[in-house]
């Protein structure tokens, strides 16, 4: 028998006729004769009765051996409901099955095909991913996506942009990750990486005249996972030729607002707000600040250096929060977790005042009065906390602290979709680790024209004047995540070439890694700027979910692989032969 119809689109118009249903069997109840199925497919679900009254005892004893998941082929007559179950779409109607046929049957699945089970491990969802992509969420997630993807085709295809591919077999670009390399056979001892992102081929199609390009976009990066990472993720990337910050922004905004009104039938208010880095930093902590709540860092150094506390008058800077109205909330052992937390984050220390009764408590008590604090305008029962130490540590330590309190103490409105660009970077970040600068975007962006002059500043040590060299990069944060970033890129020889100096290349290391590159600037190329924005982080935040892998088909686990396909795994001695590889394992 062909499909009527599926299961969970059955309607109360529907009444009387004769439909055949194809889906899996979610649950069977047996009630005293009546046997009761609950029939599954992808819209949903539907009630459907065995009646002894009604069908032959063969079809009866057929019934008895239904089990969850097995997949069947019943036809019969809708009827009314008894008793509406107001919680299911299908909730009016029932399917009195007249025949049914096993099409397949199932093993005891390991875990139960319901959303909300928490006993269910990770390890095991994603060993049985097809069984847990069964679930409703999951195919509400996966579809949200498709929904997603699908408005941004439109948006994007009636706003002028060409959908072009660029190799997956790929030379490197530098995105801050290492690369997933791909041996060559026929060229022995030499690699292909996978692309951490298309950004040089978007921007060799600006060199090609496109003017406007887009793609959605396998990248892959060999990074450390965390709940908004994986090794593979996709990007909605796009480049243009001509546009100023402010028009790519336009376009952006645009793309954002569509998908928003066509998935949460929201209407973003546009211009998104703007905020600076700088702003970002001093007062959230953080370059991608979750701006649906207050809690803002205050800059305390000027009168804390008055004071006869060393900590604190010799400090580069004292900051801090306040905890409005938290200090009950908080014991000492509760704020001995938080100064780990600060420490974990760079921190040497954290302190820490309670006004209870107008009366200051607390680690540096002895040292701090209330006169000392007007600028935080306390008020009874608010807990402060200081970070003295450079300005960065004391950036990013808040930083953390404001998002842990913002958190636990339920400060979030959990509703809110707050969008804000992050303009005006720093072309460069020092980093500890390599002691050295570094791009805090790529090496391709644009240094503003009023900062370029410091570009060819000596980079060896952290006050160097590199840091003053600003860029035309912005990235779109949205509650706390970032979710895409871009800027306007570097079009000519010359201040590339300063550029990879400035990021410690030698002129031939520059040349051979992006030779060609420079040489196509030498060809008419149009200045040029686009951004790309993290198509799975966008459609997490979308779902309500805090882990991309929910909104991933076959994502890897923390520990990149994937534990139904058991992927990565060992291959032949012959496949490793024919690509040259002796594998070295210590
Ligand atoms: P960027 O490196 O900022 O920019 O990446 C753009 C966006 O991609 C998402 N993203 C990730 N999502 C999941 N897992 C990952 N491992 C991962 N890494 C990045 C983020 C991020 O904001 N070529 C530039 C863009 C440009 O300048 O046009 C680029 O790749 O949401
Ligand atoms: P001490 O006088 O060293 O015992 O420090 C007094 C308080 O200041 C303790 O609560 C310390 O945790 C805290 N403290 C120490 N170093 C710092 C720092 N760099 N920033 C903020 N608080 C600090």
């Amino acid at each position: 028998m062909k499909r009527t119809c599926y299961a969970g689109q059955v309607t109360a118009e529907q009444i009387g006729q004769e439909i055949t249903l194809k889906g899996w069997v979610d649950r069977r109840r047996d009630l005293g004769g009546l046997i009761f199925v609950d029939l599954r497919d992808r819209e949903g679900i539907m009630q459907i009765v065995f009646n002894p009254q009604q069908v032959t005892g063969d079809l009866m004893a057929q019934t008895e051996k239904l089990r969850a998941e097995f997949v069947i082929e019943v036809t019969g007559m809708v009827l009314k409901r008894d008793h509406v179950n107001e919680k299911l779409a299908t909730g009016e109607v029932e399917l009195h099955v007249s025949k049914l046929t096993v099409l397949a049957v199932s093993q005891t699945p390991p875990f139960e095909i319901k959303d909300g089970n928490n006993e269910v491990t990770d390890e095991l969802r994603l060993r049985y991913r097809y069984l847990d992509l069964r679930r409703p969420a999951m195919q509400a997630n996966l579809r949200l996506r498709n929904q997603v993807t699908h408005e941004i085709r439109n948006y994007m295809d009636a706003s002028g942009f060409i959908d072009i591919e660029t190799p997956m077999l790929a030379k490197s670009t530098p995105e801050g990750a290492r690369d997933y390399l791909v041996p060559s056979r026929v060229n022995a001892g030499h690699f292909y990486a996978l692309p951490q992102s298309p950004q040089i081929t978007k921007q060799l199609l600006m060199g090609a005249g496109f003017d406007r390009y887009y793609q959605i976009v396998k990248c892959f990066r060999d990074e450390d996972l965390r709940g908004d990472r994986q090794p593979e993720f996709t990007q909605v990337d796009l480049e243009t030729s001509f546009l100023d910050e402010d028009e790519i922004q336009e376009i952006t905004e645009g793309l954002l607002a569509s998908v928003m009104k066509a998935t949460k039938g929201i209407e973003l208010p546009l211009p998104l707000p703007r905020m600076t880095w700088t702003d970002a930093m001093n007062n959230y902590g953080s370059d991608k600040p979750d701006t649906r709540f207050e809690l803002l860092l205050t800059d305390l150094t000027e009168d804390m250096h008055q004071l006869d506390f060393k900590v604190f008058s010799e400090a580069p800077v004292v900051k801090a929060i306040v905890a409005k109205n938290l200090a009950d909330k908080y014991s000492r052992k509760e704020i001995d977790k938080l100064t780990e937390l600060v420490k974990q984050n760079g921190a040497h220390g954290l302190a820490w005042l309670k006004l209870e009764n107008g009366q200051l408590s607390g680690s540096v008590a002895k040292f701090v009065t209330l006169s000392d604090l007007t600028k935080l305008k306390l008020e009874d029962n608010d807990l402060v906390f200081f970070v003295a130490d450079k300005l960065g540590v004391a950036n990013n330590a808040l930083g953390a602290l404001r998002l842990h309190i913002g958190r636990t103490q339920g400060l979030i409105d959990q509703n809110k979709f707050n969008f804000l660009w992050v303009v005006d970077w720093p072309l460069f970040e020092w980093s500890e680790e390599e002691g050295r600068y570094m791009s805090a975007h790529h090496p391709f962006t644009l240094p503003t024209a009023d900062t370029v002059e410091f570009l060819t500043a000596d980079g060896s040590s952290e006050d160097s004047d590199l840091r003053k060299v600003h860029a035309h990069a912005y990235d779109i944060v949205l509650n706390g995540y970032e979710l895409g970033g871009g800027s306007l890129r570097i079009h000519t020889r010359d201040l590339q070439e300063k550029m990879f100096t400035a990021l410690g290349f030698s002129k031939e290391a520059a040349e051979e890694q992006f030779g060609f590159l420079m040489e196509a600037f030498d060809y008419g190329f149009p200045p040029h700027g686009g951004l790309a924005i993290g198509l799975d982080r966008f459609v997490m935040l979308l779902a309500g979910k805090d882990n991309i892998r929910e909104v991933i088909a076959f994502p890897k686990n923390k520990r990149a692989i994937d534990p139904l396909t058991q992927a990565p795994s060992p291959v032949a001695e012959k496949q490793l032969d024919e690509l040259h590889i002796e594998v070295k394992i210590d």
